[in-house]
């Protein structure tokens, strides 16, 4: 993968850029990028944890990606079959590939965090005894730049991981109001530059729209220069805020939470990865205020951070945190068709 360096001077990062850009266009569609489980040994230790006062079950791996986390679980843990759901069809077939030596102990599904109940109730499977969620894009999305999720090549502005979305991150770049724009890079990205970018956005989309990625990160960092000195590319908070917005990771967390909530069996454990600090906060406030009602026994009481081994082996770990708690009220099949507000104790 290429890698925006630590370099001193804005010129020297900029050419870098400029050099990173031009040699993605010339990158085939099918990078070679592999996708690494991050807190690999911690997700198999708490799992562990957990079923080992059970005989096996069902464990559901909401964004199970290219399918690290869920080969881990099987591998270790020989009772159990894996639940595996991924909204972006792509990946799925990837890891259907990649699961296929587990036969029938893993099923899979395209499916967003926001059906996965509807799904479960429909296959009338028995309450899962684990949830994992790790949140974000996968590497094989970030890195092929026909997705348009990253600065660092050029291709479409997309940002799409379930192409059935319909709108694209240059509907949002293009259409919405300088405002808005400045909120969203703000809010969900965390750029004390919004409004600057936000108006160089609107001042320059008179020309012509933005379509590729390439050129709208060139004005990102273009208008914020050395903002973020020089730690991480100048369109990093802005790509991140933009991929959030596309698909709705607010919402969709939300509801994997609040599915994980009502469907988990008594004892069992949900178990989230994030890499975005305001992601990590809902959960924590989430598990909080359902430990403080009896609902959740938390696991984690501050998150699971990678070590400086898995940081230098895989950078992408270097952001994540890991959060979990287990089902203090076990929740029956026939409880999945009452109301939520219902089903809590
Ligand atoms: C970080 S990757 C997961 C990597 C995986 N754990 C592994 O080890 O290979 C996140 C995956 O979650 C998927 N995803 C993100 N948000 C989702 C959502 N709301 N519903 C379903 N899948 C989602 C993405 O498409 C992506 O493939």
């Amino acid at each position: 993968m290429m890698r925006f360096a630590h370099k001193s001077s804005l010129a020297v990062r900029r050419a870098a850029f400029r050099r990173a850009a031009i040699r993605s266009t010339a990158m085939t569609e099918e990078s070679e990028s592999v996708h690494v489980p991050v807190l690999a040994d911690e997700i198999v230790a708490l799992f562990g944890r957990v079923l080992a006062g059970l005989e096996g079950g069902l464990v559901v791996d909401a964004t199970m990606g290219a399918g690290g986390h869920t080969a881990l679980l099987l591998e270790h843990f020989p009772d159990i079959r894996v639940l595996a759901c991924d909204q972006d069809p792509e990946i799925l077939a990837i890891a259907a590939e990649r699961l296929t030596g587990f036969g029938r102990r893993v099923e899979l599904h395209q499916c967003r965090l926001t059906e996965l109940s509807r799904l479960l109730r429909k296959l009338r499977v028995p309450p899962p005894v684990g949830l994992l969620m790790d949140l974000g894009a996968s590497s094989l999305q970030l890195d092929r730049p026909v997705r348009g999720f990253s600065f660092l090549y050029d291709g479409p502005l997309d940002m799409r991981m379930d192409p059935g979305r319909e709108r694209t991150a240059a509907d949002i770049v293009n259409t919405w109001d300088e405002v808005d724009l400045a909120d969203l890079f703000f809010h969900e990205g965390g750029e004390r530059a919004s409004r600057r970018i936000a108006s160089a956005i609107v001042l320059a989309r008179r020309q012509a729209p933005f379509l590729r990625t390439g050129a709208f990160a060139e004005l990102v960092a273009r208008t914020v220069g050395n903002a973020a000195g020089g730690r991480i590319h100048p369109a990093t908070r802005v790509f991140q805020a933009l991929r959030r917005a596309v698909n709705e990771e607010g919402e969709e967390l939300s509801a994997g939470l609040e599915t994980a909530e009502l469907a988990l069996a008594e004892g069992g454990l949900l178990a989230v990865i994030s890499f975005h600090s305001g992601e990590d906060g809902v959960v924590k406030r989430f598990l909080a205020e359902g430990g403080r009602a009896g609902r959740w026994e938390v696991l984690t009481k501050k998150p699971v951070r990678p070590g400086p081994g898995e940081v230098r082996a895989n950078s992408r770990a270097r952001s994540s945190r890991l959060r979990a708690a287990r089902r203090r009220h076990g929740n029956g099949e026939a409880d999945q068709d009452r109301p939520a507000e219902e089903r809590r104790s």
